[in-house]
């Protein structure tokens, strides 16, 4: 299938067949996953693969979200925090010949607004590197006929207790994978025309 058939055909699989899905497509699922863009390439997305019945059972709980259980497998998407401080930042950008909207870096005053630009712009680079592996994760999927859907209801802190992460680990969002047991799903889209400004 090409990638524009697999565009087209992705849709968020809410009910499995209870085939399951070996380690080895797993593996190479989220190979692909991280062949997706990401910010100074840092590929700041960690993927936890979940495919025990019990755990299963329990993240189905978590928000009653039974196709969590149904799936033979759920996968946590993380990011870390980033800890490099801004004038280690600066001093990349410096390497990149990169200006700071405009500025010689050397010549910025790192007060509070600039730290807090640089960190929301941080923030954004995490939750992007992992969108981007996530939407690559989904098409690579629906070409070899799996589901997934993508899950951002989460208990966070039940999440991050069950699963014992670290301290700035970021779960940011689920993926179910498995063979679809029926297609029942249909899009309802906006005209594109709503979305798009030209110039
Ligand atoms: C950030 C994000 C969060 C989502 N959270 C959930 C979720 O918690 N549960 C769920 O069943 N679907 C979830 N979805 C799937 C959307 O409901 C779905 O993508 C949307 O309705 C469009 O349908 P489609 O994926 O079939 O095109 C989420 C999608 C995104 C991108």
């Amino acid at each position: 299938m090409d990638v524009i058939e697999s565009i087209r055909q992705r849709y968020s699989c809410r009910n499995y067949s209870d085939k399951t899905v070996s380690k080895e497509q797993i593996m190479e699922l989220l190979a692909l996953a991280n062949l997706a863009p990401s910010a100074g390439n840092g590929q700041n997305r960690q993927f936890l693969v979940i495919t025990d019945e019990d755990d299963r059972k329990w993240l189905g709980k978590m928000n009653n979200q039974l196709h969590m259980a149904e799936a033979p497998v759920d996968i946590l998407v993380t990011t870390k925090l980033n800890t490099e401080t801004v004038e280690e930042y600066f001093g990349y950008l410096k390497g990149w010949e990169m200006t700071h909207n405009g500025q010689n870096p050397d010549e910025v005053k790192i007060d509070e607004k600039v730290k807090d630009e640089i960190r929301e712009m941080k923030y954004k680079w995490m939750i992007s590197d992992v969108a981007a592996a996530v939407e690559n994760l989904m098409l690579a999927a629906t070409s070899m006929g799996l589901g997934t859907c993508w899950i951002g209801v989460m208990d966070f802190e039940g999440v991050r207790k069950k699963f014992k992460l670290r301290d700035g680990v970021v779960p940011v969002c689920w993926v179910t994978l498995g063979y679809p047991k029926d297609k029942t799903e249909s899009k309802h889209l906006k005209p594109i025309e709503e979305l798009v400004r030209w110039g």
